[in-house]
């Protein structure tokens, strides 16, 4: 008898959204009722653009992290109902003999992106706590990311890039990146935690990247799950050929990816459900004005939620393209990043309390820059994205914008306050989720011949 191998447990995706709701509702109430709790552990900190001083529980991530991590763990179950259902009934039948095999391969998958989750959120809470340096927090989400790296492994993970088509002639059709593949999906780890993390300041901005970032991902999963109506897109823009020809096996005629496909987008699902919730509970409550700070806690446990989901439902460039801000404020952060530009504890804008308005906020050079210092940033300067205060006579420099996208905003759009800079850092993300999907679905067609 062959083994049987269960269909992917779609019902289980209706448990994972009641789970979603009552994160939300736990979330939302827990924040505030916890609030006094993590005042008096110290766990606060002053909102540095308003005019007053009343301390905000702060790391108050650590509650959306806990809820979030605590109901992953009680899915298990459900995440393999189908195979709880076929092992029951096969008992009887079979009397004892089993005939269908347990998925212990995604079992490890579920369990390996628990392990990340929770080193990222003790990262972050001691970052909270400890304010750790650079140098030392960077190298743990690579850690961090080894026992997602060894399942993919253990999957024999796909490690080719497809190159586009006018460069055929040169590389190939599939170039194998080997073990430059692994060493960037661990770098994808780090970037993601730290990349919302430094997108941070003003009330709202790092809960409401993570929620439009899960949004996108969401939206992309669905893609993939076998609707029963027929709204097909192009099925070589889903996957690599071998894929598709194993699709027809599980459900012919509605499967619009393979059985794996769905399974994987389906974990990717699990995980982003929830996420959302609490996002979305937390929002509410550190939306301008804000009662409640995220901490470094809830920067890493999304970042790293995402870069789980990527690996492991192998969709880690579909997923850099939901980055684009955090790309783009990470370019433009590099100089004060790595040491060619002073970087102040905080870059967050200047506020001005007259005008309840911010401002770009300047880095001031004592005395004349380096020569690297200069040239990099008289190019951002010609490039538009830093302002430049130089001494009428000498022509040295004086000061420049903090290279963070909020000054860059503020300094294209002009002085707003603080709740049109975060709708102003929304709709940039909207935007950039956008253009993913065009790039991903709609140019991939003219670079790539699947
Ligand atoms: C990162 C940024 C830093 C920015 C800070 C703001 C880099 C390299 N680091 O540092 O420039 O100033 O985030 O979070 O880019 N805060 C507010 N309003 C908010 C959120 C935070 O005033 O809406 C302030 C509060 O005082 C809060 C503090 O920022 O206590 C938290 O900063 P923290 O997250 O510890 O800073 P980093 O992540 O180290
Ligand atoms: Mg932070």
């Amino acid at each position: 008898r062959p083994l049987l191998d269960p269909a992917p447990p779609l019902p289980a995706l209706y448990t994972s959204l009641g789970f979603s709701v009552f994160a939300f509702i736990s979330t939302l109430y827990l924040v505030p009722a916890l609030g006094p709790t993590f005042v008096k552990a110290n766990l606060k900190g002053r909102d540095l653009l308003k005019t007053y001083h009343t301390p905000i529980p702060e790391s108050q991530g650590l509650i959306c992290a806990a809820i979030y991590i605590l109901l992953l763990m009680l899915f298990i179950p459900f995440a393999f109902s189908n195979v709880i259902m076929n092992f029951a009934s096969d008992a009887k039948v079979h009397e004892g003999i089993s005939i269908v095999q347990f998925p212990h391969y995604q079992l490890s998958v579920y369990l390996s992106s628990l392990l990340s989750l929770l080193i990222a959120t003790l990262l972050g809470f001691l970052d909270d706590v400890f304010d750790i340096r650079w140098r030392h927090k960077l190298p743990i989400p690579i850690i961090a990311s080894i026992p997602l790296l060894m399942v993919y492994y253990a999957e024999r993970g796909n490690t080719n890039v497809v190159v586009p088509l006018p460069l055929r002639s040169i590389f190939g059709t599939l170039v194998n990146l080997g073990p430059l593949y692994y060493i960037y999906m661990s770098l994808l780890s780090t970037f993601a935690t730290n990349s919302i993390n430094i997108l941070a300041g003003i009330n709202g901005s790092e809960v409401i990247q993570a929620l439009i970032i899960a949004l996108s991902v969401i939206l992309n999963d669905l893609l993939y799950l076998p609707w029963p109506v027929d709204f097909r897109i192009p099925v070589h823009l889903l996957g690599s050929k071998a894929e598709i020809e194993f699709g027809g096996v599980w459900s012919a005629g509605m499967a619009y990816g393979s059985k794996e496909m769905v399974e994987r987008h389906l974990f990717s699902l699990y995980f982003m459900l929830p996420l959302v919730a609490v996002c979305l509970g937390f929002l509410y409550h550190n939306w301008y004005p804000a009662r409640a700070f995220p901490g470094d806690t809830l920067c890493y446990v999304t970042g790293m939620a995402f870069a789980v989901v990527g690996i492991q439902a192998h969709f880690s460039k579909t997923l850099l393209l939901f980055f684009i801000p955090q790309i783009f404020n990470f370019v433009l952060s590099c100089p004060q990043l790595f040491g060619l530009v002073p970087c102040p504890r905080h870059r967050v804008p200047r506020f001005d309390a007259n005008t309840n308005l911010l401002h770009p906020s300047k880095v001031l050079f004592q005395k004349a820059p380096p020569k690297l210092t200069k040239i990099t940033l008289r190019i951002l300067a010609v490039l538009g994205l830093t302002e430049l205060t130089v001494h009428p006579n000498t022509g040295e420099i004086l000061e420049c914008n903090n290279l963070t996208i909020l000054n860059f905003f503020l300094f294209r759009f002009g002085p707003m306050n603080e709740k049109r800079l975060v709708q102003v850092l929304m709709c940039s993300q909207v935007s950039g989720s956008i253009f993913a999907f065009v790039v991903r679905y709609g140019l991939a067609g003219l670079v790539y011949d699947g």
